[in-house]
């Protein structure tokens, strides 16, 4: 049986879960191979509230991606994000053991120097990022193993989360059968596919508006040096459209993605049923055909005031890195919401920085699938957890999708049967 390097990334939205299962190759190369979604109703604002209905989208969404693939998975790699998270940076110094060559060990011992921060009991460690260290009095520097000097430094950025909050995630995805390999930040995840390399470089700021949060984070150096969570998203601009005109919240996300579309100026009952909305967006694959008559310019007047509000909280956040010494040069939209019109030229006005929107880049059979917006997180766990894992190969018959279902069958018998917590 043939050998394969398999790699599974989970992300848990408000608005939808989504399972992408990579194949990483050889020389370290990432290919999708496959992708499933499901409609998401058990979280608000990036947090889990009912266990139950998000146990039955993970479910969903990895059976679907289990079965496109072709290959069964245990582990999976799951994005956290949520009005909990909170980030900092911190100072780690550590004498050198040998001047002549800093070691690795010298290099753990440094960042868990950093570590060494007073955090409630209510709240864990969710990534160590090591931004840069410097040797003696040399600065800026991104790998010291190896380099001579008597003292080394290290500033990291540290993201810190409600141990309630990440316990249910985690037993929702272990309720579903799977264990957790690790979690990452939402953000950090679409970094890592939305930003060229350059662009990581460069101080970038990157905006994730989901459905429930707006995800932000600063890079610099090739380094993550900032990061937090809003919580705004793209169920709050629905919700305005609801209120605004009397219609049911189906309706208005309805209504919501039809004036995403360019060119539809009104938007009348046959206009509804002729221009079907891609599956893309319609996680659930209902079909509302009773959208009442409305202007576009109506609908732009409620949403701008929301998309500004996002964006002056996302101004208020970034006041922040005056502190670092850091001002941005750029910016990318991504995640769902950045779909609405006219979000790059609201977010270029109030933030005063150039602005993109930022389709994740992947390879393999189902890279263009995947190459929309709110797939960028997902994509994003994928590429990161094979940049920062070891090689994982274990034996994959191909064409094994019968047996993935029946394995993750009777995983679930059994969990049902025999509560493991
Ligand atoms: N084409 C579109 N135009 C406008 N809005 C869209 C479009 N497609 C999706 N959205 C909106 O984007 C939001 C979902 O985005 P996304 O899938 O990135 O969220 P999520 O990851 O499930 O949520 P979160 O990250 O906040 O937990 C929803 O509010 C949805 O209405
Ligand atoms: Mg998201």
């Amino acid at each position: 049986m043939p050998e394969r390097d398999i790699i599974a990334g989970l992300d848990i939205g408000t608005s939808k879960v989504c399972a992408i299962i990579a194949e990483r190759g050889q020389f370290g190369e990432v290919s999708i191979i496959g992708v499933g979604t499901s409609p998401s109703h058990g979280l608000k604002k990036g947090m889990v509230v009912n266990l139950d209905k998000t146990v039955q989208a993970i479910s969903a969404a990895v059976d679907s991606a289990q079965r496109m693939a072709g290959v069964p998975i245990e582990s999976v790699y799951v994005g956290i994000a949520g009005g909990h998270i909170s980030s900092f940076n911190s100072h780690g110094v550590v004498a050198v053991i040998n001047e002549n060559e800093i070691t690795e060990r010298d290099v753990k011992r440094v960042i868990d120097a950093a570590k060494v921060v007073a955090i409630p009991n209510d709240r864990q460690i969710i990534h160590v990022i090591p931004r840069d260290f410097t040797v003696d009095t040399c600065r800026g520097i991104k790998d010291p193993e190896g380099m001579a000097g008597k003292r080394l430094e290290v500033v990291v950025h540290i993201v810190t989360g409600a141990v309630a909050a990440i316990q249910n995630m985690v037993k929702c995805v272990e309720r579903a059968g799977l264990v957790v390999e690790d979690l990452i930040l939402q953000p950090i995840a679409s970094c890592t596919s939305v930003l060229t390399p350059e662009e990581q470089d460069c101080a970038t700021v990157l905006i994730d508006i989901g459905g429930g949060t707006t995800d932000l984070a600063v890079t610099h150096e090739g380094s993550i040096i900032h990061t937090a969570v809003i919580p705004v998203g793209g169920d709050h601009f629905t919700q305005d459209l609801a209120f605004g005109l009397r219609i049911p919240f189906a309706e208005a996300e309805r209504l919501k993605l039809r004036y995403s579309q360019p060119r539809v100026k009104t938007y009348t009952l046959e206009q509804t049923a002729a221009t079907a909305i891609p599956g893309e967006y319609d996680y659930s694959g209902q079909f509302f055909s009773n959208l009442p008559e409305v202007e576009r310019d109506k609908i732009a007047s409620i949403v701008k005031p929301r998309a500004e509000e996002v964006f002056l909280l996302v101004k208020k956040e970034l006041a922040n890195l005056v502190e670092l010494g850091i001002a941005p040069i750029q910016c990318v939209l991504t995640g769902g919401a950045s779909q609405l019109p006219e979000m790059e030229a609201l977010a270029q006005e109030i933030l005063g920085l150039p602005v993109r929107i930022g389709n994740p880049e992947s390879a393999g059979g189902m890279a263009d699938y995947v190459k929309s917006p709110i797939y960028a997180t997902a994509i994003g766990l994928v590429q990161y957890a094979c940049q920062n894992s070891q090689q994982n190969l274990r034996p994959v018959s191909a064409g094994s999708g019968f047996w993935a279902d029946l394995l993750l069958r009777v995983k679930r018998w059994f969990k049902d049967f025999i509560p493991l917590d």
